[in-house]
């Protein structure tokens, strides 16, 4: 179902993100016949382009980061005469005007601020002080929200000046993968799942996040961030939230926040003892995280791994062991929930047994896997084996996962949908602060330095230890 007639304004509109993502992701948008033939893209950046050079632009970033099998001649054409561009000084007073004589009636006002935080403060006054943003025009803000709980509220406060709260999109393009949605229909839509939901039932979760990529070409703004800041206050947060809240009472933007934001603040503080952090070393022929980072003594970890505690009714005495590292052996993001011992054993040789565990994958080949005990085949007696219940997504539904957007795709079109549910809240957002940043305190007073571990590896060697300690183990990566 094509969206209503908009008005997309990016602001950084040719930065790194919008070449990549914004972009290529609104043409495939527009290939699969979602966006309306009188909506408008319009790029706003310093650079002294027109509508044409901006439309070369992004046909070059088609070509670049869209499949071969979704570029469509016509299509391309149709998608680049809907593009216009303004060459603004956001914290000055050029191109304003000219933004503003783009205005028109009648369609949804959109501003993506695909810029550093330290603009939003200066855009978001211009949108107002040249009365380009009608009372219900979007904003879509990117991250790094902050750096701590200090900027993140000054931040909110910058916008709260000029938006409402209901107008005000904070991208974390982890909820806008499919899978990651997905979490919910499986908690909520199966009867199956939630009443083993507790940690009565729930021995421990595991949530990884591993990437293969380093820090190469954005050295610079990671070293000030590392994996603390970088993906786990935001991107395993919301996971963590999802996997934990008690139920919406609706699928709804606010029923959905306020649950997630009573995890948020249930987190217990983290012991500096189930902290691991690691630097990646050099090796396969690639450099250090020292040497990418460009800063020969820096501490930014570029892996994590930590034990967290929910203290409330559910999840009593059931760890959450979260880990994030770049340079490892895979691509691989997934959440393991592991379940209990049953209570009692009617069977002499108990020695197949493994326990119950439900893999959600996320990326890549996404799907979920229920491991499940049954009777060993043959005629050795009752023996215990664990098998699989494997399900592909892409396999069981061949046909319909051919077009599911991707993360920013969809985002985008919610935002023009004026769907909130997938974006974070401003109290969200300032609660995932509020428990991290005495995290991060702990470890710059105390001068910790970031363990080195291996590339192509599953990180350092202590962050199989905080598992171990447990009598638990991580699943492996890659394997
Ligand atoms: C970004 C981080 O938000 O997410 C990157 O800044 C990280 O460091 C990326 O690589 C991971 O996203 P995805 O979608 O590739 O898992």
């Amino acid at each position: 179902i094509p969206v209503e007639v908009f008005d997309l304004v990016i602001f950084g509109g040719t930065g790194d993100l919008a070449r990549r993502k914004i972009l290529p992701g609104l043409y495939l948008r527009w290939l699969a016949g979602q966006i309306p033939a009188e909506a408008r893209i319009i790029g706003a950046a310093r650079g002294e382009l027109d509508d044409q050079g901006f439309r070369d632009f992004v046909a070059a970033s088609i070509e670049e980061f869209v499949a071969r099998d979704r570029k469509d001649k016509a299509a391309i054409k149709g998608f680049l005469e809907r593009l216009h561009y303004v060459a603004i000084d956001v914290t000055g007073e050029k191109g304003w005007k000219d933004l503003k004589a783009l205005g028109r009636e009648g369609a949804v006002q959109a501003f993506y601020f695909s810029v550093a935080p330290a603009l939003f403060g200066a855009i978001a006054e211009r949108l107002r002080s040249y009365e380009i943003a009608g009372a219900e025009a979007r904003i879509v803000v990117e991250k790094p929200f902050g750096r701590d709980l200090a900027s993140a509220r000054a931040l909110n406060a910058t916008l709260a000046q000029h938006f409402e709260e209901g107008q005000i999109y904070r991208i974390d393009h982890y909820l806008g993968k499919e899978t990651v949605q997905n979490l919910m229909a499986v908690r909520f839509a199966n009867i199956l799942f939630e009443p083993l939901w507790k940690s009565e039932y729930i021995d421990h979760v595991q949530i990884t996040v591993a990437e293969t990529v380093g820090v190469e070409g954005r050295g610079a703004y990671y070293d000030k961030s590392g994996a603390m800041r970088d993906m786990v206050q935001n991107h395993i947060m919301q996971l963590l939230c999802l996997i934990a809240m008690e139920p919406p009472y609706h699928f709804d933007p606010d029923a959905v926040r306020d649950e997630k934001l009573k995890v948020i603040r249930a987190l217990d503080p983290v012991k500096p003892e189930d902290i691991v952090r690691g630097q990646y070393l050099a090796g396969a022929g690639e450099g250090s995280y020292l040497e990418h980072s460009g800063n020969k003594d820096s501490r930014t970890e570029s892996y994590i791994a930590l034990k967290v505690h929910i203290s409330n009714w559910r999840w009593k005495g059931t760890p959450f062991y979260l880990r994030t590292g770049k340079r490892l052996r895979a691509r691989e993001s997934e959440i393991a929930i592991t379940f209990r011992e049953p209570p009692h054993s009617i069977f002499d040789d108990h020695s197949g047994w493994r326990e119950n565990v439900l893999v959600i994958r996320l990326q890549p080949d996404e799907g979920m896997n229920l491991k499940v005990m049954i009777k060993e085949p043959g005629p050795g007696g009752m023996r215990l084996t664990q098998v699989p219940l494997d399900m592909s997504f892409a396999e069981a539904l061949a046909n319909t996962m051919e077009d599911v957007p991707d993360a920013y795709e969809r985002l985008i079109m919610d935002v023009i949908r004026g769907n909130q549910t997938l974006f974070m809240r401003g109290d969200e957002v300032e609660a995932a602060w509020a428990w991290t940043d005495p995290i991060i305190q702990g470890w710059e007073a105390r001068g910790d330095r970031p363990q080195g571990y291996d590339p192509g590896t599953s990180g350092p060697e202590d962050a199989l230890m905080l598992m171990h300690r447990d009598g638990r183990r991580w699943r492996g990566i890659g394997q």
